[in-house]
């Protein structure tokens, strides 16, 4: 199998060819077709919390970033009865599991994390939406309940999380209003958002208008929109939930119900309602580039840069 990875977080990451992995019993094996590239897959590169629990209780041998991919099965293990050999599936590697990261032409998971794909997605879409629509659907879904007809404020409306989080909220009967920059006001329009151009101004105050809200889907960090301004636009019984979680907000986190940090891990029960949803043309995954799994590193650099609208993708068969 080939998988990109890089010595150090310094060197850029390449094609290496490894030895497949002998199948376990409960285990399935997938071609991978598509990856979905996600920020958290270049942050574990450099350190930081998940980097640590990966040191910890990841697999060993060279760390092979990435979550989301969209493939094939072809072998599974002696136990397993949910998949046959040929599934078209999509889903989420799970190095608590010892599995290696999903940026490869081939990932051995667990059937649980895996949800089959109707003939009608193709897996591009399909591999847009482990992490980066699990996430919102858990802040819209986990964090209490909500009211008939919600009001969503979305911070990073523009990005993989937030374009996401604008659909869903729309396919709950809600009103979404995102914070975006200028250029991206149509696409956040487009997917029935309200638009609220952070260039103009202070994007909190101005969003004071469209609310009280039941939930935020904070998905930029609280150095740029810090709590206190967001619990102001919190409804009686709001909850904003975290997506980007800094070390300064475990206090606030710990003392108010208000806010909540949010993990997105995909697995099979959770992408099940998006992957029809998709079929249904309910949700409809943006595509900001592609790339060969061996650019990777090209694709990082893109994704860094924090301007992505949509999803970046990398496809293992391209050249
Ligand atoms: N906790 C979890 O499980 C979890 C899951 C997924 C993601 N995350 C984290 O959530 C963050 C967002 O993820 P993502 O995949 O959506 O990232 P992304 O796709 O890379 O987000 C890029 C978008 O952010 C927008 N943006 C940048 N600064 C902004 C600002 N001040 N206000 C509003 N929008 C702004 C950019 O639009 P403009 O160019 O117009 O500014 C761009 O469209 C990342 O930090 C990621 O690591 C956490």
């Amino acid at each position: 199998m080939r998988v990109a990875t890089s010595a150090s977080a310094d060197e850029p990451l390449r094609l290496v060819t490894l030895p497949s992995r002998v199948l376990g019993a409960d285990e399935v094996r997938v071609r991978v077709r598509a990856i979905g590239v996600n920020p958290v897959d270049w942050k574990m590169r450099t350190g930081g919390p998940l980097r640590m629990a990966h040191h910890f209780v990841g697999p060993r041998g060279p760390l092979v970033v990435g979550v989301d991919f969209a493939g094939e099965v072809t072998e599974v293990g002696s136990g397993v009865q949910e998949l046959t050999a040929g599934a078209r599936v999509v889903g989420g590697t799970n190095f608590a599991r010892k599995q290696l990261g999903s940026y490869a032409d081939e990932v051995v998971v667990r059937p649980d994390q895996c949800a089959v794909l109707p003939d009608a997605v193709g897996f591009e879409a399909a591999a847009c939406l482990p992490v980066a629509a699990v996430t919102p659907s858990v802040v819209l879904h986990d964090l209490g309940p909500l009211p008939e007809n919600p009001r969503v404020l979305v911070l990073g409306a523009s990005g993989g999380v937030g374009l996401f989080a604008l659909q869903l909220v729309r396919n709950l009967g809600g009103q979404a209003v995102g914070v975006c920059s200028g250029r991206n006001v149509g696409i956040v329009e487009r997917f029935a958002g309200i638009a609220v151009d952070y260039t103009k101004g202070d994007a909190l105050v101005a969003a004071r208008a469209h609310g009280p809200f039941d939930r935020i889907v904070h998905a930029v960090g609280s150095a740029t929109y810090p709590l206190a301004g967001c619990k102001e636009l919190l409804a009686e019984r709001g909850v904003c939930g975290l997506v980007v979680v800094r070390p300064g907000d475990y206090a606030t986190i710990a003392f108010s119900r208000r806010f909540r940090a949010v993990l997105g891990r995909p697995d099979g029960a959770r992408l099940r309602p998006l992957v029809a949803a998709l079929g249904r043309g309910e949700l409809e995954p943006v595509i900001e580039a592609r790339f060969p799994l061996a650019e990777a590193e090209a694709a990082h650099a893109l994704s860094r840069a924090g301007k992505v609208v949509g999803k970046i993708l990398l496809i293992p068969d391209a050249t």
